[in-house]
């Protein structure tokens, strides 16, 4: 089975890939700016969202099976300074791809918990996208473009808070927490800001599922909710490093240039429901910590 996995220099496009590597699928995956890191077995093409003509030749070229879109512009900050980049990659992009990958069998789209307003958490596949900023709002357009070109031969995949080691150098809250704490430093976390923070090696086998058995529709794959501040006190604890280290902030103390959600926490009871499930925050935790060791070359 040959995948096409987009953005496999991101953080979870690059699991992503592994993760299709390591259970037999002919992988190819896409990067814009960045060079590729390891993935030797992977074929690599650059892909610019931003330029139709580079969309439409990667699928002439490649000739997926499946695609699974995960790149997109992911800065929340800069959406908001640069809507005009945001609306060409997330919305403009993601519908040429979609278009242009109407003979494949499957579609799967990595959106994001951003598309709700924060104001009351655990939200459900059927309730209605709200957006706080403008990422959200560009990444929702791309949500609606897949649905409509590929109907059920899609999968739009909501996640939530990404975190985890990045070969590719990827910065996420969880790893710049980690390795705080592993020097001894202090992390500063919001204790008013609820999420459903999403192990990204994890996630890449529970997506790599979804694409298995082809599950349609839209699926929110997340992890358990917690405040940012719990999420680091619960690090701290797996790495055995003091508690004391983290320490609370509130969000209103930080001037943030695009609105962020309070609670976007998601509720994936219909994913548990079908067997796509991720293993307890804990257990996340421990991997996340090994393998970075392991990665980071600390072992
Ligand atoms: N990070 C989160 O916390 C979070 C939360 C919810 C949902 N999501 C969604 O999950 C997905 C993966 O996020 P991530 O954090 O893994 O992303 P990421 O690390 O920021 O990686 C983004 C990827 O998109 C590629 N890309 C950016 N602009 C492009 C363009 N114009 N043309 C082609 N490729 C382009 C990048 O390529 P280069 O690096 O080579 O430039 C990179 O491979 C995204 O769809 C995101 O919206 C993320």
């Amino acid at each position: 089975m040959k995948v096409l996995v987009t953005g496999g220099t991101g953080l979870l496009g690059w699991w992503l890939a592994k993760t299709f590597y390591d259970k037999g699928f002919n992988v190819h995956a896409t990067c814009h700016s960045k060079q590729p890191t390891g993935l030797e077995n992977v074929s690599w093409h650059r892909l610019d969202l931003e330029d139709p003509q580079s969309i439409v030749g990667v699928i002439e070229e490649v000739k997926p099976e499946v695609v699974v879109h995960s790149a997109a512009y992911t800065e929340v900050d800069g959406c908001e300074l640069d809507k005009a980049r945001a609306y060409r990659v997330n919305y403009l992009g993601t519908k040429a791809l979609a278009l242009a990958s109407q003979g494949v069998e499957f579609f799967v789209y990595i959106s994001t918990d951003y598309v709700f307003d924060g104001v009351r958490g655990m939200y459900g596949e059927d309730d209605v996208p709200s957006p706080a900023n403008f990422y959200g709002l560009s990444k929702l357009l791309g949500e609606v473009a897949v649905e409509s070109v590929l109907g059920d031969r899609s999968c739009v995949v909501r996640v939530s808070g990404l975190y985890g080691y990045s070969p590719t150098g990827k910065r996420n809250f969880g790893i710049n927490a980690l390795e705080k704490l592993l020097r001894g430093e202090e992390v500063k976390a919001f204790h008013d800001q609820w999420l459903s923070p999403t192990y990204v090696r994890f996630l890449a086998k529970a997506i790599a599922r979804i694409v298995e058995r082809r599950i349609p529709g839209i699926l929110h794959v997340a992890g358990e909710r917690v405040s940012r501040y719990e999420f680091a006190l619960r690090l701290a604890e797996v790495l055995g490093v003091d508690r004391g280290l983290v320490k609370p902030v509130s969000m209103d103390e930080v001037k943030l240039v695009a609105r962020r959600p309070r609670d976007s926490s998601l509720d994936t009871s219909k994913a548990r429901g079908l067997g796509i499930e991720l293993p307890p925050l804990e257990e996340c935790l421990r991997d996340f910590a090994v393998t970075y060791r392991k990665l980071s070359g600390m072992e």
